[in-house]
C-alpha cells in the first residue's frame, strides 16, 4: 500500500517522479522520498516524514538532478513513519531501492547480513533487500541478475524499484503480490504502482504479471523476464479513462467530486449491458451463460466497502434470482476450512483489484472445487481481473478519495446486473426483472435528484460535528447501507459510528441511546417500513435525536427531535443504491466541519496490498 514511481528519461526526472508521487498519495502518505542518479554516476537522495508536500519542500531547497530515478510514498508497516524509515533505502552509496509490500522473512535475512557486517539504518523490512542486492552485485556486476538472485530468497509480497550507481541509465522493477506497471514513453520508460501516476507522461502501459522482472534502460528500452528468467513480451495497453480523475476540478475534495460523478459512472456501468430483453448475459463473457445456468449457490468474498456491496447482493440474489448466497470478509474466509457445496460460483468484489486479502481468497478458492470465479472490479488489468475466469468491470474510473463512494454504487449497479443475469438464466419472475431493468434505466436521473438535496444534507451535518458517537439503522438490504454509512462517518470524521439492523436495537444497543447519540435511519418505502417505524419510536421514546432519510411517499410523523429528508421514489430493489448517497454526503460535510483530512484520512490508505 505504498506508491512507487521510477523513470529512465532523457530529461531531468525530479518533477516527473514528484508528480507521480502526488498522484499516488492515495496509497499511503506518511513519508516520501526520491533517489536520482546524476550524469556522473552518483546517487542523490532526499526523504521527508509526512506527506509528499514535505518532500516537495525539501526538493525546492535542495533539488535533485538526473535522468534516472526512483521515488516512493509510504504507508508504514515495519517501523514508524519517520524520515529514517522513509524509502528509498540504500546500501552504501551505490544501491537505492523502493518497495511496496512486506518481506516476511526479513528477520532471518537481516541476521544473516548483520553477521556479515552490514549495518542497518532503518527499522524496515525493505533495507535487507538493498543490502542483498549490493552483496549480489559484487559477484554478478549486473543489476538485473543481482535482483533476480535476491528475489529467489524473498518470501512475501513486493513491488520493487532498484537503481545502482554503476548502471546510471537503468531502473529494475519486480512484482509479486503488489501491482506494478511500466509506462511506455518516447525514448523513455517509467515504472509505477498505478498508471495514474504516469498519465502526465504517457497513456501507454504494460501491466506486469506475477513474478515479472523488468529492466528499463536508455532510449526507452523495456525488457521483461518472467519468474523463470525467460524473456517475455507483454501487451502494451492504452489507458482509456483520460486524466480528468487526477484533478479535483472545481471541487474542494476528490471525495466530493467522486460523489457527484455517480450519475455518470452508474450510467457507464450500465452501458452495453441491457438490451431490449433485459440484461445481456453475454456481457459477462462468453462462458457466462453456461456457468450461470450451472450455479446452485454463490460465495461472495470482499473487504470493507466492497464487502458491504456483497452484503446487499445477498438480499438481491436470494430474492430475485432465488439462489442461496453467502458473503464473507476475505481476511476471514481465506483462513477458514470452507465447505464448498457442489455447483458454487465464487465471486470477488474489489475497487482496486489488488487488495491482498481478496486476492489471497481468490487463490485459495481456485484450489477448491468451485464452478468458477467472477471478479467485479474497477481496475482493468489488475491482478484480480487477470486471475478470475469471468470479469464484470465497473466503470467508476479512478477513485482517489480513500473513502470509497462511486466505486460502491457502481459495484451495486454491477451486482444488480449480475442478479438479473442469473434470474434470467434461471427463468425467475420475468415481469419483476423487467421492472427492475426499467428502474436501472432511470437510476442515473434519480441519483442526480438526490445530489440536488446536498444543501439540506449539509445543514444536517452541524448536529454531528460535536458528537462522539452515532448509530445507523436499516432493515433488510438497507442494513448493509447503514453499515456503509457508519464506515464512511468513522473513516473520514473519526466519529465512532456503529450500524445495526433496526430490529436488533432492543436486544442491546438501545441502552446507548440518549440525546448525545444521533441515530440515522434509512427508510425506503419497502415491505419492512412499518417495522422500521416501530424501531424509530423506540429511539424517540429514549430521547434520541433521529435523522431519517425516507421515501417521498412514506408517512412518518414530523415530531420534535426528528429530522426528515425526503428522497425521490424508486423501485424497492434499487433503493439501497439511492440511499447510499445522503449518507456519503452527510459524512463528507461532517468531516469538513471537523476539519479532518477528507481525502487522506489518518492511518488509512486507498489500496490495501498488504495482509
Ligand atoms: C472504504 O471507504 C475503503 N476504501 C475500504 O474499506 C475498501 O473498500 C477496502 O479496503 C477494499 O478495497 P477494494 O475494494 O479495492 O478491494
Amino acid at each position: 500500500m505504498c506508491g512507487i514511481v521510477g523513470a529512465v528519461a532523457q530529461r531531468n526526472v525530479q518533477e516527473i517522479l514528484l508528480e507521480g508521487l502526488k498522484r499516488l498519495e492515495y496509497r499511503g502518505y506518511d513519508s516520501a522520498g526520491m533517489a536520482v542518479l546524476d550524469g556522473r554516476s552518483r546517487l542523490h537522495r532526499q526523504r521527508a516524514a509526512g506527506k509528499v508536500a514535505a518532500l516537495a519542500d525539501c526538493l525546492e531547497s535542495v533539488p535533485l538532478a538526473g535522468g534516472t530515478g526512483i521515488a516512493h510514498t509510504r504507508w508504514a508497516t515495519h517501523g514508524r513513519p519517520t524520515e529514517r524509515n522513509a524509502h528509498p533505502h540504500q546500501s552504501g552509496e551505490d544501491v537505492a531501492i523502493v518497495h511496496n509490500g512486506i518481506i516476511e522473512n526479513y528477520e532471518s535475512l537481516k541476521q544473516e547480513l548483520a553477521e556479515q557486517g552490514y549495518t542497518f539504518a532503518s527499522e524496515t523490512d525493505t533495507e535487507v533487500v538493498a543490502h542483498l542486492v549490493a552483496r549480489e552485485y559484487e559477484s554478478t556486476q549486473d543489476l538485473l541478475t543481482s535482483l533476480q538472485h535476491v528475489l529467489a530468497r524473498l518470501h512475501g509480497a513486493y513491488a520493487l524499484g532498484v537503481v545502482h550507481a554503476s548502471e546510471p541509465k537503468v531502473v529494475i522493477g519486480a512484482r509479486k503480490g503488489s501491482p506494478l506497471v511500466v509506462g511506455v514513453g518516447i525514448e523513455e520508460a517509467f515504472l509505477a504502482s498505478d498508471p495514474l501516476a504516469l498519465l502526465q507522461v504517457t497513456d501507454r502501459f504494460i501491466y506486469l504479471r506475477e513474478g515479472d522482472v523488468v529492466r528499463l534502460s536508455e532510449g526507452g528500452r523495456i525488457e521483461i523476464f518472467d519468474a523463470q528468467g525467460q524473456a517475455v513480451s507483454r501487451p502494451v495497453q492504452t489507458y482509456e479513462h483520460g486524466d480528468g480523475a487526477s484533478s479535483k476540478g472545481d471541487y474542494r475534495h476528490f471525495m466530493l467530486k467522486e460523489i457527484h460523478e455517480q450519475p455518470k459512472v452508474i450510467e457507464a456501468t450500465l452501458e452495453g449491458r441491457i438490451g431490449d430483453n433485459g440484461v445481456l448475459v453475454k456481457s459477462f463473457g462468453i462462458e457466462a451463460e453456461s456457468l450461470f445456468s450451472r450455479a446452485k449457490q454463490i460465495h461472495i468474498v470482499a473487504c470493507g466497502t466492497s464487502y458491504h456491496a456483497g452484503m446487499v447482493a445477498r438480499y438481491w440474489l436470494e430474492r430475485y434470482a432465488g439462489i442461496p448466497t453467502q458473503v464473507e470478509v476475505a481476511s476471514e474466509y481465506r483462513y477458514r476450512r470452507v465447505v464448498v457445496p457442489e455447483g458454487t460460483l465464487f465471486v470477488t468484489l474489489s475497487q482496486s483489484g489488488e487488495t491482498a486479502d481478496t486476492l489471497a481468497a481468490l487463490r485459495f478458492a481456485q484450489e477448491r472445487d468451485y464452478l468458477g470465479s467472477l471478479a467485479i472490479c474497477n481496475v482493468p488489468g489488475s491482478s484480480l481481473v487477470r486471475e478470475s475466469d469471468l470479469t464484470l468491470m465497473t466503470q467508476a474510473g479512478p477513485e482517489i478519495g480513500v473513502a470509497s463512494t462511486k466505486a460502491f454504487t457502481t459495484q451495486l449497479t454491477a451486482l444488480m446486473l449480475f442478479t438479473l443475469a442469473l434470474a434470467k438464466v434461471r427463468g425467475q419472475e420475468p415481469e419483476r426483472q423487467a421492472q427492475i431493468v426499467e428502474g436501472l434505466r432511470s437510476l442515473p436521473e434519480r441519483v442526480k435528484e438526490v445530489l440536488r438535496l446536498d444543501p439540506q444534507i449539509e445543514a444536517l451535518s452541524a448536529a454531528f460535528a460535536e458528537k462522539h458517537h452515532a448509530l445507523f439503522l436499516g432493515r433488510g438490504s438497507h442494513f448493509p447501507i447503514a453499515l456503509e454509512g457508519a464506515l464512511k462517518l468513522k473513516e473520514i470524521s473519526y466519529i465512532h459510528a456503529e450500524a445495526y439492523p433496526a430490529g436488533e436495537l432492543k436486544h442491546g444497543p438501545l441502552a446507548l441511546v440518549d440525546s448525545e447519540m444521533p441515530v440515522i435511519s434509512v427508510a425506503p418505502n419497502d415491505e419492512l417500513l412499518d417495522k422500521l417505524k416501530s424501531n424509530l419510536q423506540e429511539v424517540r421514546a429514549r430521547g434520541g435525536e433521529l435523522f431519517v432519510f425516507a421515501d417521498e411517499n412514506v408517512a412518518i410523523e414530523r415530531a420534535e427531535g426528528v429530522h426528515m429528508l425526503r428522497l425521490p421514489h424508486i423501485d424497492d430493489a434499487l433503493a439501497p443504491i439511492l440511499y447510499t448517497l445522503p449518507l456519503q454526503l452527510l459524512s463528507y460535510h461532517v468531516a469538513v466541519l471537523k476539519g479532518t483530512d477528507v481525502d487522506q484520512p489518518r492511518n488509512l490508505a486507498k489500496s490495501v496490498t498488504v495482509e
